[in-house]
C-alpha cells in the first residue's frame, strides 16, 4: 500500500491522478473530505485528519510499505515532517519519497531550504530507503501573477537579474509516481 500526503494540493493532487490512472492502489491522508471527493471517485482510499495527529498518522500508515511526504511551507513544516518520518519508520514503511527543494543544501542561510535540508538529514538517518525530489520554482506559481499580467502586463518577482529554470508540477508528480512504482 502507498500512502500519499498533500493529495488536495498542486503536486499531490497530480500524483493522485497519475497513480489512479495507472490503477495503483493507494491511500491518501487528507484534512477535508469534501475537497478530496474526486480522489474517492478515482478509487483512492481516504483517511481524514491532520498530519499533526499521532493517532491519525498511525491509522494512515497501517500496512503501508511506501509513503509520499508533501507539506506546504509553514512554521510547523519541519516538526510535522520529522514526526511523519518517525511514525512511518515505526510503522514499518520501507521507502519514503519526500518533496524537498533544489536549494536544500548544507549551510544555506535561507529558511525554507534549510528546513528541507534538516528534514532530509532526518530521513537519511531513519533507516528507511528514501528519494528526495528536489524541484526548482513551480511553473504553476505563475498563476498567482494572473492579476498583474492582466493589469500591468507583467510578472513581478524578487529575482533581480537572476534566471531560473522552472519545473511543471505535473512532471514532478510523474517523477514521484516513478519513485514509488518503478
Ligand atoms: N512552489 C514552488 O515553487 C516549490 C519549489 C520547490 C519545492 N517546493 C516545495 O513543495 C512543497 C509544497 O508542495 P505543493 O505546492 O504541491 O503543496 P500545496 O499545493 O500547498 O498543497 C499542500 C497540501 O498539504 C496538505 N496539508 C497542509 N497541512 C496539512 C496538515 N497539517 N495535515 C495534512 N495535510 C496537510 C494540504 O491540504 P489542504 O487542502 O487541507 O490544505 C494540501 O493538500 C513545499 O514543501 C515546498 O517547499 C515548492
Amino acid at each position: 500500500m502507498i500512502l500519499l500526503t498533500g493529495a488536495t494540493g498542486k503536486t499531490g493532487g497530480e500524483v493522485a491522478r497519475q497513480l489512479a490512472a495507472k490503477g495503483v492502489i493507494c491511500r491518501a491522508l487528507v484534512r477535508d473530505a469534501e475537497k478530496a471527493a474526486s480522489l474517492t471517485d478515482s478509487g483512492i482510499e481516504l483517511v481524514i485528519g491532520d498530519m499533526g495527529d499521532q493517532a491519525i498518522l498511525a491509522e494512515a500508515l497501517l500496512g503501508v510499505d511506501k509513503a509520499i511526504l508533501i507539506l506546504p511551507n509553514s512554521a510547523k513544516q519541519e516538526t510535522l515532517e520529522k514526526q511523519f518520518i518517525d511514525a512511518a519508520s515505526k510503522a514499518g514503511v520501507a521507502h519514503l519519497v519526500k518533496l524537498s527543494s533544489m536549494e536544500a543544501v548544507a549551510n544555506t542561510d535561507s529558511p525554507i531550504p534549510a528546513m528541507h535540508y534538516a528534514v532530509e538529514q532526518h530521513l537519511k538517518g531513519s533507516g528507511m530507503s528514501w528519494t528526495m525530489i528536489r524541484p526548482n520554482f513551480f511553473m504553476q506559481n505563475l498563476l498567482s501573477s494572473a492579476g498583474t499580467i492582466k493589469d500591468k502586463q507583467g510578472i513581478f518577482l524578487p529575482l533581480g537579474n537572476g534566471k531560473t529554470g522552472m519545473s511543471d508540477s505535473r512532471d514532478i508528480a510523474a517523477l514521484i509516481v516513478e519513485a514509488v512504482t518503478g
